[in-house]
């Protein structure tokens, strides 16, 4: 165990953001036989631009998603909607015309690459090795929609911050019930902050009864170029994938891997359970829609 070596990644920003969107969706059919799983809406707008709004707040500007079959929505969403916005800019329905604009801020650059095959979310991450090149990058899963305090920062901000003070591998964790780290990746930690903590081990997806904590890993990741390679030298894992966790547990001992408890909510929207609490909850937070979602409720729950 090596953990002198100097980290390379110290008083380096985080410029670019990976989202690995290849996967298939499969919980989500019919729906998602033809439409990605992160352009449903929750709402009124689609979990992918949650995701890269998170990334934007976070101070990045470079967006890097890993697409496969059927994921042209994606990109026809980042791209200029001409006729669109001749249309809206012709009725003066300038409000509107906004809301398309933010979509993507005009000093946002958008990089696409297809993963051939959906191997799994560490062969979606080594998809993005060569357009990141040799700094630490962020990795968002759109379908965990994170939803940080009011008026706070948004938790991959949350988590920039904690890189510039503490360089190294920084993974977002939440406390979950000891009956559900089945569910996830689940970290053994020792403490080293109010909110981070120093990882020595991982586990995918424990039985209870063998689980180090109940921190599992949400789906926020800072990560550090030597991840790569560590990738590569997995071999397949759970289900025959190739996992971003063995990946980052093979790094432990040799660079910093921390655990970081953000601030926040997180909604499984790959889930239909989470997907319908998100669209509850964020309907309930929004002035125009709160009254009327209130009274359904009271309605249908009556
Ligand atoms: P999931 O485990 O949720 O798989 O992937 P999935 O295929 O998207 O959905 P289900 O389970 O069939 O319903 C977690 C994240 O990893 C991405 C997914 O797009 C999702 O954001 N992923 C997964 C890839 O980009 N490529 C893969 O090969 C696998």
């Amino acid at each position: 165990m090596n953990t002198d070596r100097p980290d390379k990644s110290a008083a380096v920003r985080i410029q670019k953001a990976v989202f690995p969107v290849g996967g298939l969706g499969t919980r989500f059919l019919p729906a998602t036989k033809a439409i990605p799983k992160e352009m449903l809406p929750v709402v009124d707008k689609p979990l992918i631009q949650y995701a890269v709004d998170e990334a934007y707040a976070a101070g990045i500007r470079e967006m890097i998603f890993i697409t496969g079959r059927h994921k042209r929505a994606i990109g026809d969403h980042y791209d200029a909607a001409f006729e669109l916005e001749y249309e809206l800019e012709r009725g003066n329905k300038t409000e509107l015309l906004q809301l398309v604009h933010a979509i993507k801020p005009d000093d946002m650059d958008c990089v696409f690459i297809r993963q051939p095959r959906p191997l799994g979310l560490g062969h979606a991450v080594l998809c993005a090795e060569r357009v990141v090149g040799n700094d630490p990058f962020a990795v968002l899963l759109a379908d965990d929609l994170m939803v940080s305090p009011s008026g706070g920062p948004s938790v991959l901000q949350q988590m920039v911050s904690s890189f510039e003070s503490r360089p190294g591998i920084v993974l977002a964790v939440q406390d979950v019930p000891h009956e559900h780290t089945r569910r996830y990746g689940v970290v053994d930690v020792r403490g080293v902050g109010d909110r981070v903590a120093e990882v020595f081990g991982m586990v995918e997806k424990p039985a209870p009864e063998v689980a180090p904590s109940n921190l599992a890993v949400a789906g926020r990741y800072i990560l550090t170029p030597s991840v790569f390679d560590s990738i590569r030298r997995q071999p397949r894992g759970a289900g025959g994938e190739i996992q971003l966790t063995d990946g980052i547990a093979a790094l432990i001992g040799m660079e910093k891997v921390y655990a970081f408890r953000y601030e926040g909510t997180r909604y499984d929207c790959g889930s239909k359970e989470g997907f319908l609490q998100a669209t509850i909850d964020l309907a309930l937070a929004n002035p125009e829609l709160c009254e009327t979602v209130r009274a359904h409720m009271r309605a249908a729950l009556s």
